[in-house]
């Protein structure tokens, strides 16, 4: 393997915030990045050293870029898993591997991937047409998701009723017992091709319920020890029985009886792991970088208590984005900003993120709390 500090070239799927961040670490590391994205005003656009416009969904395109880089990495699953496979028959290093992207490309296989290694996950049904809805085997309310393609909550409804069955998804989709959870709770791991296999600490999400997506993150999470072991193991056991390389988001439900359920996995970095930048010994974008390189891992010890607040577009606005009240924000001390570099904001798109780091963590809550309620993406 070329050294990645010297001539190899690294490959990254998708130019959005999360590749933003990773080209941020591997600046430190002096690797060459290449980016392919659609987008022609993507967040990574002026920061790699080659930025290809084109389709992530298209075979030749994916191919062909794939076979300029030395190792391909990924900051979105929805590519051309196809592509990447004759990739990795041609000798290029594809990580995380295609054949977990297809896994996790598809909630009903990654449902039954966790019902097979026993992994304890929400009951339920793989459906494939609205008639089989009717017959559901799962009591109301529960949780319709799109087998493919969902993302921040879009390709997600709650059911609560027989009402519902005329508005639900007609494309192949799942449909999973709805969980009352105490907690939202979140394990970043990484494994490397070695074998070596690190966590981060345990976090606690706030979900925005009208929006399905995190608006709130606190790490460390204050939970029992047990529970921190317990979500740790099931994370390294994923990422052990997948044999991944790169890392893994393991997003999971704590319910009310104290018992975790294995919501969702992302094999890159994750919206529930930026706090990491500021918050711990090394960022989750660095131990990606390290794994995938197939360095030793790095210390995933937190700092700090720290808090992650994501800034969405303001509902009612679209257009240039205007960062009201940033001002205010920059004043507290321990208040980190992240912006992401998108030019038009509209409701609910992640405009970027705000860490706010304290040693008391009631201080750092109320912070953010401030945070939350000052900065406006408004137009
Ligand atoms: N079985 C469930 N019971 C209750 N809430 C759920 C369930 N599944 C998902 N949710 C809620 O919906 C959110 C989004 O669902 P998820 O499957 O993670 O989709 P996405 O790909 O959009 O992140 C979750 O973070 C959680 O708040
Ligand atoms: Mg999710």
């Amino acid at each position: 393997m070329k050294a990645f500090y010297g001539d190899l070239k690294l490959g990254i799927l998708g130019g959005g915030q999360l590749g933003r961040m990773l080209i941020q670490q591997a600046i430190n590391y002096n690797v060459t990045v290449k980016i392919l994205d659609p987008d022609r005003e993507a967040p990574c656009r002026k920061l790699c050293d080659e930025f290809t416009v084109g389709s992530l969904g298209d075979y030749e395109t994916v191919y062909n870029f794939g076979k300029t880089v030395d190792l391909l990495t990924i900051e979105i699953e929805k590519v051309n898993v196809d592509a990447l496979e004759q990739l990795e028959k041609e000798g290029v290093m594809v990580y995380p591997q295609s054949r977990i992207i297809r896994l996790i490309q598809d909630k009903g296989l990654q449902k039954q991937f966790f019902k097979e290694n026993d992994i304890p996950t929400a009951d339920f049904q793989i459906i494939s047409s609205p008639q089989q809805l009717q017959q559901s085997y799962i009591p109301f309310p529960y949780i319709q998701k799109l087998r493919r393609d969902g993302y921040d909550g879009k390709g997600v409804y709650k059911a609560l009723d027989a009402t519902y069955l005329d508005k639900a998804f007609k494309e192949p989709s799942l449909i999973e017992k709805w969980i009352d959870f105490e907690k939202e709770i979140g394990v970043i791991v990484a494994r490397n091709e070695n074998g070596e296999v690190s966590a981060f600490p345990l976090v606690e999400m706030e979900f925005n319920p009208e929006a399905n997506l995190v608006e709130f993150l606190i790490s460390p999470s204050t939970l029992p020890f047990e529970i921190h072991q317990q979500a740790e193991q099931i994370a390294k056991k994923i990422a052990e029985s997948l044999k991944i390389v790169g890392l893994l988001a393991v997003e999971m439900f704590l319910d009310k009886h104290g018992k975790i359920l294995v919501n969702e996995l992302a094999p890159r970095p994750h919206n529930s792991g930026h706090q990491t930048i500021e918050g711990n010994v090394v960022s989750q974008f660095e131990q990606h970088l390290r794994a995938i390189f197939n360095q030793p891992l790095g210390d995933t010890a937190c700092l700090n208590n720290a808090i992650m607040v994501n800034v969405l577009g303001e509902t009612g606005y679209e257009g240039p984005a205007i960062y009201q009240g940033i001002e205010k924000v920059m004043k507290v001390p321990g208040v980190y900003i992240h912006l992401y570099g998108k030019a038009l904001t509209k409701p609910f798109r992640k405009m970027g993120h705000v860490t706010i780091v304290d040693i008391d963590r009631e201080k750092a809550i109320e912070k953010a709390r401030f945070v939350q309620k000052t900065l406006k993406v408004i137009s």
